[in-house]
């Protein structure tokens, strides 16, 4: 990690610290109510209270902040101090109290057991080996019942000859997840510009999915 990535990644908290959630935590958020109503009255059966969700590489924290204000409690971790600091003061204070945060790579970060772990746009930023790694501890930290929620570059986005990133086929993405039930699948290529105004072409790969056994 280098200053330059730091400041990168400043501008980019400056600019996202407003925008609204991604419609993969959205998605998760509202099958997790579902569940719940389906569930309701019976007693053995009811899912924790509050449910607990991890989002690696949270940046400015717009899923967080969705996730606190559903009631859910929140491990929102990030590389850049920067990202925590602007998701803290973004929070507002009768939500804090559900919100733990880390600084810390999501390659060596332990991933505890929790109902989700949602990841926007972060994974890619590994080289194959930590990502391969982190999504595999990302699937097995979701317990029997819970979701991922992910938004992952395919193998046709214009980072993928980026050595220090990682752009899977999406069959493959598709393969890895196995013993889970795919309930929200995009995926899409489009020509338009990151959040900082570059031109770049998207291959996203979008999913909530929830874990079987
Ligand atoms: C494109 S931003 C997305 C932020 C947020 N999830 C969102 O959707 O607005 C990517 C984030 O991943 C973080 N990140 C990238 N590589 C990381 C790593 N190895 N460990 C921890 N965080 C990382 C960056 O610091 C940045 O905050």
């Amino acid at each position: 990690m280098t200053d330059s990535d730091s400041d990168y990644w400043a501008r980019y908290y400056e600019v996202t610290v407003d925008r609204p959630a991604w419609d993969t935590v959205k998605r998760a958020i509202e099958l997790f109510a579902a569940d719940r109503s389906a569930r309701a009255g019976i007693v053995a059966a009811g899912l924790p209270d509050p449910l607990f969700a991890v989002d690696l590489g949270c940046g400015a924290g717009r899923d967080a902040r969705e996730l606190l204000r559903a009631g859910w409690r929140v491990l929102a971790v990030d590389r850049e101090p920067g990202a925590i600091e602007t998701l803290e003061k973004a929070t507002p204070a009768e939500l804090r109290p559900a919100l733990q945060t880390r600084v810390a790579d999501l390659a060596a970060v332990e991933i505890p057991a929790c109902d989700l772990v949602n990841a926007s746009l972060s994974l890619p930023f590994l080289a194959p080996d930590g990502f391969w790694h982190t999504w595999g501890r990302s699937l097995a930290a979701v317990r029997v019942g819970g979701r991922i929620a992910a938004k992952l570059f395919g193998d046709r986005d214009g980072s993928a000859t980026d050595p220090t990133m990682t752009c899977p086929p999406p069959a493959a993405i598709r393969s890895s997840l196995a013993p889970f039930e795919i309930e929200h699948w995009v995926d899409r290529e489009e020509d338009t510009q990151t959040a900082l105004g570059e031109p770049h072409h998207f291959h996203m790969v979008e999913l909530v999915a929830r874990r079987l056994e």
